[in-house]
């Protein structure tokens, strides 16, 4: 059987993409072709470097204008997109060439808290000030309006009085790379594309 080549999308820390190059290493017929960053001072180019994958830092307008993106995406065989703290709207020439094939991750329950602006600890910030007293992850599959594909995979956790922003971004965290990496297994293992 001919692996599976995903990209990981990231823009920030590189938490959860750790995370998945780690899974995946043990793992036979999906691997991680490489890291797509649209910024050079990520942790997560660090990160990549580290673990031996190759990361390419991109600038938007390659990016929103394809100028020679998907080539990109082509040369390593890419099959399928991991969007993992990635900051930039997937463009429609992605969506539509990796059709069924973007997942992402969100660190609240969709559809509650999600949408533009909603990203990593503004999230956490809401959520608290809102009294909620429970948050999770959303993993699904991206089409062209911001977290609003088709649902994956939901998990939730307590948030107990006195928690912080910070608090329950670590929760979330611990969900996330608890979670993530196995959705990602089986959603591929069982598309039928
Ligand atoms: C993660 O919590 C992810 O769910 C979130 O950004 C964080 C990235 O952390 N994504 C979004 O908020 C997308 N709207 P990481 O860089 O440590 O993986």
């Amino acid at each position: 059987m001919i692996a599976k080549k995903i990209a990981i999308f990231a823009s920030g820390s590189g938490s959860n993409t750790q995370s998945i190059i780690e899974y995946f290493q043990q793992k036979e017929n999906i691997e991680i072709a490489l890291i797509m960053c649209n910024k050079s001072n990520a942790f997560v180019v660090q990160r990549a470097q580290k673990l031996g994958v190759k990361c390419i830092v991109f600038n938007s307008e390659t990016f929103k204008n394809n100028l020679g993106f998907l080539d990109i995406l082509s040369k390593y065989e890419v099959n399928w997109i991991v969007l993992a703290g990635f900051l930039l709207k997937i463009p429609e020439y992605i969506i539509e060439d990796f059709q069924g094939k973007i997942i992402n991750i969100h660190p609240a329950l969709l559809p509650k808290y999600g949408g533009k602006g909603m990203y990593g600890m503004n999230v956490h910030r809401s959520v608290i000030e809102n009294n909620e007293t429970e948050s999770g992850i959303s993993i699904h599959y991206v089409n062209k309006n911001y977290d609003e594909g088709k649902m994956i995979f939901q998990a939730s956790c307590a948030i107990n009085a006195g928690d912080s922003p910070e608090d329950l971004a670590n929760k979330i965290r611990l969900l996330e790379h608890q979670h993530y990496p196995k959705v990602i297994e089986e959603t591929i293992k069982n598309s039928t594309q």
